[in-house]
């Protein structure tokens, strides 16, 4: 079965497409290589023997879409394209809302002529924004504070709206928690270009001497050690979770919200001591003041993922850490 899977070539697109091939399906991918690489088609290659079908276009042309759709029969798609930085999209608005809004309305529009009706979404778990309380729930009110958030909250909808005036559309919109981790081969992961802004790449790049130390952003937050909690999920448990999705999809019609996350809060200090303690590395950190936007907990409810797909994620933090610091040291 052929799935078109666009930003294949990005971190969470890459894993899934190994998974996919594990699972029997044919992944296609489209991604415009703005944030990843060509060569990830290789080390896709290296782990399952398979080098997936690419195709270097933006979903946002209808006609390079229309092409890809046309050349090969795909029978679902999984739109992981998109751009993610929070800081970089209060900076630059028009380029998240172009991108990410007019891409999936372009990729719906194409999916739609050719009668591919099932998509899985990736959502985020910022769209419960700041005013819901840990665990969070998939029927809890969704809202956003930042560009990024605001085209994931408005991608939720637009999906809705068009699954509502096509019966035989499927949709899962899977709302990602903290995804880290990478491949254990080491030959996938992410290592973002410039300094990054999440919170495992920094610690790699202090841990690896190439950034000096690490602030933690806040340590008067209500929580057990004052400093964030958040739900980090295996990248690998995260694509596994899309392959439940698919299936789920081949079987039922409609709109499905469901959390991918652990169910588990760690905070910036339980991370920072397990990545050393696990790979045997120091990873300086100071306190800092508490970063604009951010909130104390956040952690996902996952009983409707155990329940309606029948996945759960397996690896631990430990787990995370070791994969995170094995690609690094890999590809150094
Ligand atoms: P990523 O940047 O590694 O992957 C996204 C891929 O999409 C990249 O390869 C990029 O080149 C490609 N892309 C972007 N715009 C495109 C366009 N117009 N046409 C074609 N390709 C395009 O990011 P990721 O972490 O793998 O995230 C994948 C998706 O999951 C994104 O939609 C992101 O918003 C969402 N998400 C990510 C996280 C996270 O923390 N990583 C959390 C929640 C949701
Ligand atoms: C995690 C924790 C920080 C960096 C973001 C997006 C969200 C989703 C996932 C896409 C927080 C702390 C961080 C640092 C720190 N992405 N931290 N020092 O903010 O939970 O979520 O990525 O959808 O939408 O907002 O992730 O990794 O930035 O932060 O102390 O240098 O680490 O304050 O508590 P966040 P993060």
């Amino acid at each position: 079965m052929k799935i078109l899977v666009t930003g294949g070539t990005g971190y969470i697109g890459s894993h899934t497409v190994v998974e996919l091939v594990k699972n029997g399906y044919e992944p296609i991918i489209v991604d415009n290589l703005i944030n990843s690489k060509e060569s990830v088609l290789g080390k896709i290659e290296q782990i399952c023997g398979v080098y997936p079908k690419f195709y270097n276009a933006d979903v946002c042309d209808e006609e390079a879409l229309e092409k890809i759709f046309s050349e090969n029969e795909i029978e679902a798609v999984i739109h992981f394209a998109g751009l993610k930085a929070v800081g970089e999209s209060v900076a630059k608005p028009l380029e998240y809302y172009s991108n990410n809004i007019f891409g999936t309305l372009v990729l719906c529009k194409v999916m739609k002529k050719y009668g591919c009706n099932r998509i899985v979404f990736s959502s985020s778990a910022t769209v419960y924004g700041m005013n819901n309380t840990a665990p969070y729930t998939e029927e809890m009110p969704t809202s956003a504070t930042n560009p990024y958030g605001q085209t994931k909250f408005m991608q939720e909808i637009m999906l809705k709206d068009i699954a509502y005036a096509n019966p035989e559309m499927s949709v899962a919109l899977l709302r990602y928690f903290n995804p880290i981790g990478a491949h254990e081969s080491g030959l996938l992961g992410e290592d973002p270009n410039g300094i990054p802004n999440n919170l495992m790449p920094y610690i790699c790049r202090v841990a690896d001497g190439r950034l000096a130390c690490l602030t933690v952003y806040g340590n008067d937050y209500d929580t057990p050690d004052g400093t964030g909690v958040r739900d980090y999920i295996h990248v690998v448990d995260l694509a596994e979770g899309h392959i439940s999705a698919l299936k789920y999809l081949e079987a039922n019609k409609g709109v499905l919200t469901v959390n991918l996350g652990t169910g588990k809060g760690s905070s910036v200090l339980d991370v920072v001591n397990a990545f050393e303690r696990v790979n045997g590395v120091k990873v300086n950190h100071k306190i800092g003041e508490r970063r604009p936007g951010d909130i104390a907990t956040c952690y996902a409810s996952t009983d409707k993922a155990k329940e309606v797909l029948g996945w759960e994620a397996k690896l631990n933090l430990d787990e995370m850490c070791r994969d995170n610091w094995n690609f690094i040291v890999k590809n150094r």
